[in-house]
């Protein structure tokens, strides 16, 4: 049996899982710093996939009207009852709609969405911008808004990583903490960056990679760790952005490989934004 598209993973997030994101710190502050940064007193913003709404609350601080779209009706519900016990709620429309289709009754100067998954699988982020700003342009015409997350940096690593879970050995796809150290990871070589985008330009329909990679230290190479950088705010007079990171991916290889440093191994892997965990397959030898 398939799982129908809106009931997987990624385009359904369950209520209590709300609750992860709103408690993670650095994704909460990196979106608040670059909301305070971006929307201008009275500006008009719109979010595509709203969740609780903590995202169209950071921008109504600061903005004269916030449109917040949300698909799941459980939380467009949620999210209208928790703007009410916040201040600004009342400059906020929570819309029961697909971010596909929507469009907002006039221009708007800020589009947030935040659809993102580690490598930008599982969540629509890319392709629903993508269709967002056709159909923008053709309604209003430019300029485009200003996007948050602004850009997209995405890299991959080689590792050696144990896969031991209090002696039971079980080579399967698991996540890291961007903001911990993870002593049992040993990088083999420094990331690679495979993919850079900046959301108010052409975007790619696929996420991919086909190279040689060389090695910096001996290893049995078992695992790529994907790492997804989201450039949530550019701020060209201070030099710097506000960055923020997904959680990693560790992808077991099928076989694991002993390298030493002279090594070279090609590899290669292509899969769609938005595709399942399960399409991201590293191929290695046939690049
Ligand atoms: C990762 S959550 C982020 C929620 C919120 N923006 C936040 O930062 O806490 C993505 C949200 O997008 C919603 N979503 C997914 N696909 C959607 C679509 N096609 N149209 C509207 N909302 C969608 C999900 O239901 C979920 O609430």
């Amino acid at each position: 049996m398939t799982t129908p598209v809106s009931s997987e993973l990624g385009q359904f997030i369950p209520l209590h899982y709300h609750y992860n994101m709103l408690n993670d710190r650095a994704r909460m502050e990196g979106f608040r710093a670059a909301l305070d940064y971006v929307v201008r007193p009275g500006a008009k913003v719109l979010e595509l996939g709203g969740g609780t709404g903590v995202l169209s609350f950071f921008a109504a601080r600061h903005a004269a009207k916030v449109w917040c779209v949300e698909k799941n009706p459980a939380l467009a519900q949620e999210a209208r009852r928790i703007l009410d016990l916040n201040p600004h709620g009342d400059k906020i429309d929570v819309v029961l709609a697909d971010a596909f289709d929507y469009l907002p009754p006039e221009p708007v100067d800020v589009v947030i969405c935040e659809m993102i998954h580690v490598a930008m699988l599982r969540e629509k982020q890319i392709p629903v911008i993508a269709a967002f700003k056709e159909r923008y342009l053709q309604r209003f015409g430019p300029p485009l808004p200003v996007f948050v997350p602004e850009a997209l940096v995405q890299a991959f690593q080689p590792i050696q990583h144990p896969f031991t879970f209090s002696g039971y050995f079980a080579p399967t796809i698991l996540f890291q903490d961007p903001e911990a150290t993870h002593d049992d990871t040993a990088p083999l070589s420094a990331p690679i960056v495979y993919q850079t985008l900046a959301y108010d330009e052409t975007l790619p329909a696929r996420c991919e990679w086909r190279g040689t990679l060389t090695f910096d230290r001996a290893g049995d190479f078992n695992a790529l760790r994907f790492i997804t950088k989201n450039v949530l705010a550019v701020l060209p007079d201070e030099g710097r952005t506000i960055d923020w990171f997904n959680q990693y991916l560790i992808v077991p290889l099928a076989q694991p490989i002993t390298i030493g440093t002279d090594c070279q191994l090609p590899l290669a892997f292509s899969y769609r934004p938005g595709d399942p965990l399960e399409a991201l397959r590293p191929v290695i030898g046939e690049a």
